[in-house]
């Protein structure tokens, strides 16, 4: 047996707390993670050395052996809490035993079906699941792998329902990085600039309305109204630029973007925009979706009903499965399919996905959403309280639910952001035990997005490292 597979070390200290018993990275990531630097593209080991750059460490990754609720382990033995929940997919928790079991048992009997032409028991009952949880009305689904697939899903949807290929979207976006999800994507323009050739024109992008940074002379207690101003602007002045607008797509809760919350009533007033002007909203709830916000979806929690939902990520807690849903009128416009499906591909609907899905909505619906809730709760409070500590290094503490943010700031008055100090605290934390990831164009966001069982101590420990890398 070689060194990398030897047995884990036994797990000492109390057991729902970090425990870094080696330099962080230890010796069996540092191994594996240079063999990694050998073997896999650039464009994806790059994160490593940006975080070296402004980090000063010269190894960061570690590399993840096993999970357990809140926990994580690295090939180190070393234990640690998961504030990311791995990207915001682990909302049940990490490796939930009925999610575990879900997909083993549909390993053993059907790990593979033929998505639209012979569909899986598991799929089909997934999608009538989806369509009694989904917002009101959206009860038709088109399955994907990843969250930028269904986007892409949405996209196309809105083109055939309106017949306009035009859909306006807010800077700070994320969608995905597919060919068609990145013409929408506007957070970090080096994800689009060397592409920018092969995307779309047809997007239109308009300030997200952020009232703690809004655009230049917008009064911040107005920025929801000025945008809506200008999207309205834009579809009704035939001069805009703006000609075959079929579609608005927006995160109810900008993500990656930031942990940016828009004003109380900007979804709505989008809604009533796209009524007024018959085109459809889009919402992006592949990171919002399925409790992470404390609602099965952030637009339930202001009452809002989207044309389209795009959902991935805690939908499973686990396995690349996502979905766009529908209403029945917006999804028939695709028409009947003459002979070959003209949107599907190979793993739609893969039924171990849709098995621990369908666990991971009974987990949900068996107490985690409330625990979810309760969770997001206590962590909002004590990271206010650790805020408030820091008056001059934090801007505020935003967010809902388990999808928090904290605003790091060089100075307070001028809100100028901290630019990467949302990655200097993760990698500060990480040694500490903690996972956390930087948001923000400016990476100057630390985003706080832990799984529902994340417990009170795990909590307390963690507002005590950040206030700790605070005070430095
Ligand atoms: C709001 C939102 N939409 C879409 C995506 C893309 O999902 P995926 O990485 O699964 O393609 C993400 C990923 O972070 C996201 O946060």
């Amino acid at each position: 047996m070689s060194a990398l597979r030897a047995p884990l070390p036994p797990l000492p200290g109390s057991p729902d707390l970090p425990q870094v018993l080696t330099a962080v990275p230890g010796p069996r990531s540092r191994a594996l993670v240079d063999d990694l630097a050998r073997s896999e593209c650039p464009a994806i080991t790059a994160r490593r050395a940006r975080r070296a750059e402004t980090t000063g460490a010269t190894e960061d990754p570690v590399v993840w052996e096993r999970a357990r609720g809140a926990l994580v382990w690295d090939v180190d033995g070393n234990r640690y809490v998961d504030l990311t929940s791995a990207f915001g997919v682990a909302t049940v928790g990490h490796a939930h035993p009925a999610v575990v079991a879900a997909g083993q048992a549909q390993l053993a009997a059907l790990p593979h079906g033929m998505g639209d032409v012979f569909p899986n028991r598991r799929k089909v009952e997934l999608a009538v699941r989806l369509g009694r949880i989904a917002p009101p009305g959206l009860d038709r689904a088109i399955f994907a792998t990843s969250g930028s697939d269904a986007v892409d899903a949405a996209l196309k949807t809105a083109l055939v329902a309106t017949g306009r290929p035009e859909t306006i979207v807010f800077s700070g976006g994320y969608h995905g990085l597919g060919l068609g999800a990145l013409g929408a994507t506007s957070y970090r323009r080096e994800f689009r600039a060397p592409f920018l050739p092969l995307l779309s024109s047809r997007f239109h992008h308009l300030p997200f309305p952020d009232p703690l940074r809004p655009p230049r002379g917008v009064d911040p207690s107005r920025v929801g109204e000025v945008v809506l101003g200008l999207a309205e602007a834009l579809l009704a002045d035939p001069a805009s630029g703006a000609s075959a607008v079929g579609s608005v797509l927006v995160e109810p809760i900008l993500g990656r973007g930031g942990i940016v919350v828009p004003p109380p009533g900007f979804l709505a007033g989008l809604r009533a925009l796209c009524d007024r002007y018959g085109i459809l909203l889009v919402l992006d709830e592949v990171l919002t979706g399925f409790g992470r916000t404390g609602d099965w979806f952030a637009c339930s929690g202001e009452g809002v009903v989207p044309d389209l939902v795009c959902v991935g990520k805690g939908m499973s807690s686990a396995f690349p499965i996502s979905a766009c849903l529908g209403t029945a009128a917006v999804m028939e416009r695709w028409g009947r399919s003459s002979g070959e499906a003209i949107h599907t591909s190979t793993f739609q609907g893969n039924p171990v996905g849709a098995a621990m899905a369908l666990a991971a909505i009974d987990a949900l619906e068996g107490g985690l959403l409330e625990q979810g809730r309760r969770a997001g709760a206590v962590l909002r409070s004590l990271l206010d309280e650790v805020a408030a500590r820091h008056p001059h290094r934090v801007a505020e503490v935003r967010g809902r639910g388990l999808m928090l943010g904290v605003d790091l700031v060089r100075d307070r008055e001028g809100l100028v952001p901290d630019g990467d100090s949302g990655l200097r605290a993760s990698r500060f934390l990480l040694e500490r035990g903690f996972l956390c990831m930087p948001a923000g164009a400016a990476g100057h966001v630390l985003a706080v997005e832990p799984p529902a069982c994340l417990t009170g101590a795990q909590a307390a420990a963690f507002a005590t490292a950040l206030d700790e890398f605070l005070s430095r």
